[in-house]
C-alpha cells in the first residue's frame, strides 16, 4: 500500500513568482488557524460529523458483503437511482476501480452498473428500452428519502417491476439506502418490507460515499470495498496529525484558501491525467461547491463565498481548455491527478522510419507519451506563472482511492473553518428542491408556488 502525495511545489512563490504563488510565510501564517480548525473539526467527530468514522464501520460493511454474496449471480444489472451525493461517488468508484468497458464485458457473475442520476425523459426512456427491469437490481438511494427526482424514478421502476414480476417478487429487485427513521422512503421500506441499508446521522450526501451509499453498489460490482475503507482509515491517521506541514488535509485546505483569498484565484481546476479518476473530479466538484459555496458566514453575515470548481481531463482538454489556462486570466489554480504506474503497458509500434513527423513515436509507450504530455502541460502552466499542484497516485487501487476520498473530505471540512462558513449544510440546494415541490403542486407548498408564479418576469425578450 503506498501513500498518495499532495505535491504543492508549483503553487509556491519561489516557483511561479510572488504575485501568483504562495510564500512560505503565508503558509506558515495560516498554520495556527489551521491547527485550531483541525481541533474544532475533530471535536465534532463523535457529535455531528459522523462521516469521519465511516472507515471503521465494520458491522455495516460486513452486512453489505453478506447481502452482495447473497444476490451474487442473480442480476445482470445493478441500477442506482439517486442524484448528487447519492450518485456521484457511485459513478466515480465504478470508473476508478473497474474497467471503463465494464458494462460491455463484465466479468463472469458480476453485474453491469448504471447510475441514473437524471430525470431527462429521453435518458429514462432510452434506459427502459435497453435494460430489462426483471434482470436488474435497483438500489434507490436518498438520504432525505424524499428527493423528487429519485422518488419519481422509484415509482416508475417499481411499477415496471410489479408489471413484469408481480406484487410479491418485485421486492427482491429493490434495495433501499436511506435514513434510519426519517423520510417517506423509510416509510415505504416499512410498508413493503424492502431490503434496506442506512445512511447514518451526521453523514451528509456529499460526504456519504464511504457509507452504504457508495459501498453497496461497489460491493455488488466486485470493487474491493474493504480496501477503500482501509485506505480511508490510513488517511484519517495522516489527517489527525497536528503539525501543519505533515498533514496533507491541512496543507491542501490552506493552499486552496490562500490561493483564492490572497492570490485572487476563485477558480479551482481539477485536471485528471487518469481516465480512471476523471469522475472523481466531478465528485470533488460537488464536494467543494456545495460545501464551501455559501451566502451566510457561520455567524450569520452575508459573505457570498466559494471557489468555483472546474473539471478537465488530460490529455483530452489540452486540445480544448489549456490555451485558456496558460494564457487567459490569472483567476485559476490547478490540481493535476496523476498516476505513476498505470495497469497497462502498451508500446507504440515503429513504422515509417523516413518520416520524422511520426517515426519518433515508435518504440515509446502510451504511458510515456501520456506522462510526457502531462509533464509538458505542468511545465507550460508553471512557466506561465499558473500555480498548480499534483495529487500523485503510485497506482490506482481501492486503498489509494479510499485515501484520496478521505483527504478531500477532511480538506473541505477544514476549508469550511477557514472560509468561516458551515461546510455541511446546503440551503441553496434545499431552496431548489422546495421550488420544485411547489411547482409540482405538492401539498404544503401552496404559498411558495404563489410566490414563484407572482415573481415571474413581466417582460419577455427573445430572438
Ligand atoms: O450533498 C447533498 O446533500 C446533495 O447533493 C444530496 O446528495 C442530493 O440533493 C440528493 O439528496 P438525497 O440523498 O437526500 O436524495
Amino acid at each position: 500500500m503506498t501513500a498518495i502525495r499532495f505535491d504543492y511545489t508549483n503553487t509556491l512563490a519561489e516557483v511561479v513568482g510572488p504575485t501568483h504563488g504562495l510564500t512560505e510565510s503565508e503558509l506558515a501564517g495560516l498554520a495556527p488557524a489551521s491547527a485550531q480548525a483541525l481541533e474544532r473539526v475533530q471535536a465534532r467527530r463523535a457529535r455531528d460529523l459522523r462521516w469521519m468514522d465511516l472507515p471503521y464501520q465494520r458491522e455495516v460493511h460486513d452486512s453489505i458483503l453478506r447481502y452482495a454474496a447473497q444476490v451474487r449471480g442473480r442480476f445482470d444489472n445493478v441500477v442506482v437511482l439517486g442524484i448528487g451525493g447519492s450518485a456521484l461517488g457511485n459513478t466515480a468508484l465504478q470508473t476508478a476501480l473497474n474497467s471503463p468497458y465494464h458494462n460491455l464485458d463484465a466479468p463472469e457473475g458480476t453485474p453491469r452498473l448504471f447510475v441514473l442520476d437524471n430525470i431527462d425523459p429521453d435518458l429514462i426512456g432510452e434506459f427502459l428500452e435497453c435494460v430489462a427491469p426483471e434482470r436488474s437490481l435497483f438500489n434507490v438511494i436518498s438520504k432525505s428519502g424524499g428527493t423528487a427526482e429519485t422518488m419519481a424514478q422509484f415509482l416508475l421502476l417499481r411499477e415496471r417491476l410489479i408489471e413484469s414480476l408481480g406484487e410479491r417478487d418485485h421486492r427482491d429487485h429493490l434495495v433501499i439506502t436511506t435514513d434510519a427513521d426519517k423520510g417517506v422512503l423509510r416509510e415505504i421500506v416499512r410498508r413493503e418490507g424492502y431490503q434496506s441499508f442506512v445512511v447514518p446521522d451526521g453523514v451528509g450526501g456529499r460526504f456519504s460515499v464511504l457509507s452504504p451509499v457508495g459501498l453497496l453498489s461497489s460491493a455488488l460490482v466486485g470493487i474491493d470495498s474493504g480496501g477503500l475503507l482501509a485506505g480511508a482509515a490510513a488517511m484519517d491517521q495522516r489527517c489527525k496529525v497536528p503539525e501543519f506541514a505533515q498533514n496533507p488535509a491541512q496543507v491542501h485546505a490552506a493552499v486552496q484558501f490562500l490561493l483564492h483569498t490572497r492570490k485572487h484565484k476563485p477558480i479551482a481546476v481539477t485536471m485528471s491525467y487518469s481516465h480512471r479518476l476523471r469522475d472523481f473530479a466531478d465528485w470533488y466538484a460537488q464536494l467543494l461547491a456545495e460545501s464551501i459555496g455559501k451566502r451566510k458566514s457561520s455567524d450569520g453575515r452575508d459573505v457570498f463565498v466559494g471557489p468555483t470548481p472546474v473539471r478537465a481531463v488530460g490529455v483530452t482538454d489540452q486540445h480544448s481548455q489549456v490555451q485558456l489556462y496558460a494564457e487567459g486570466p490569472f483567476d485559476k489554480w490547478f490540481t493535476f491527478l496523476s498516476v505513476d504506474r498505470p495497469d497497462h503497458s502498451i508500446e507504440i509500434p515503429k513504422a515509417y522510419p523516413d518520416l520524422e513527423g511520426v517515426s519518433y513515436l515508435g518504440g515509446h509507450t502510451f504511458k510515456g507519451l501520456f506522462q510526457a504530455e502531462r509533464d509538458g502541460t505542468r511545465v507550460a502552466l508553471t512557466e506561465a506563472q499558473r500555480p498548480n499542484a499534483t495529487i500523485a497516485f503510485e497506482k490506482i487501487d481501492a486503498h489509494a482511492v479510499g485515501q484520496f476520498i478521505y483527504l478531500l473530505e477532511m480538506s473541505v471540512a477544514l476549508m469550511g473553518e477557514h472560509y468561516r462558513i458551515d461546510a455541511f449544510d446546503q440551503p441553496g440546494v434545499e431552496a431548489g428542491k422546495i421550488a420544485a415541490y411547489a411547482l409540482m403542486g405538492r401539498s404544503g407548498y401552496e404559498q411558495r408556488r404563489r410566490e414563484i408564479l407572482a415573481s415571474a418576469p413581466k417582460i419577455s425578450r427573445w430572438v
